[in-house]
């Protein structure tokens, strides 16, 4: 059986999606300001965007030391000026094991890691996320959804039972959900994007506490 990280070099997902998400990045981004990517796995993403908005600073974290190993290999061939990293960041039932600064970050963006954490990891790593942003940062979460108790589409149901199968602890998440949990950490959602192959780029709002 091929693993993800045996398959790290290249995700065709990735090259197919990465376009339709600089799109959307491109009107939400906060420019001049830090950018953290959590869950960055081929860093192909990390690389495209880093090179595509040169004035961010993007820091790139994961939790797989095979990711990390990885990323510092391509970084020593050469890499955007403004790409930082890797960072270790692992989300866990019991909370958040990293080696970021303690320093807040304008944005959070994290595709396609919702489905693979279990629940409780998604809850400490979204509550981290909140914690971690300014007032009027910005969450995006990139990946398939449901929304109403409704899957967007047959495959992403069966995808959703593949994943189920693979390890109950994972599948796709609710949106509402995950709106609830963040609202509970003074995120709003402000934007619900529609991208190709049912997936979406749910965008949330750190708002300032009066
Ligand atoms: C399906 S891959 C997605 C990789 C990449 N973002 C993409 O869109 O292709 C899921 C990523 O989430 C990371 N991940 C899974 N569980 C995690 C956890 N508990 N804490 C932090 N990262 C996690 C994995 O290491 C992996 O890089």
């Amino acid at each position: 059986m091929t693993t993800f990280s045996q398959t790290l070099s290249h995700s065709v997902a990735c090259e197919r999606n990465q376009e339709p998400i600089k799109d959307v990045l491109k009107n939400e981004i906060i420019f001049g300001q830090n950018f953290l990517e959590i869950g960055f796995g081929t860093a192909q993403h990390a690389f495209f965007f880093s090179s595509c908005f040169p004035d961010i600073s993007y820091y790139a974290a994961d939790q797989e030391q095979a990711h990390l190993n990885y990323l510092q290999r391509k970084m020593v061939l050469g890499a955007p000026e403004n790409l930082f990293g890797p960072f270790q960041f692992k989300a866990s039932d019991k909370g958040v094991l990293h080696n970021l600064n303690d320093e807040k970050f304008s944005q959070i963006y994290s595709a396609n890691t919702l489905h693979i954490m279990s629940w409780p990891e998604c809850q400490s790593f979204l509550k981290f996320a909140a914690n971690l942003l300014e007032d009027q940062g910005k969450l995006f979460l990139y990946g398939p959804f449901k929304f109403n108790g409704d899957f967007t589409s047959e495959s992403n149901e069966a995808f959703d039972k593949s994943l189920r199968a693979r390890d109950p602890k994972m599948g796709i998440r609710s949106f509402e959900d995950v709106e609830k949990l963040l609202l509970g950490q003074n995120l709003h959602q402000s934007n619900v994007y529609d991208l190709p192959a049912h997936n979406n780029l749910l965008v949330f709002t750190k708002r300032s506490i009066e």
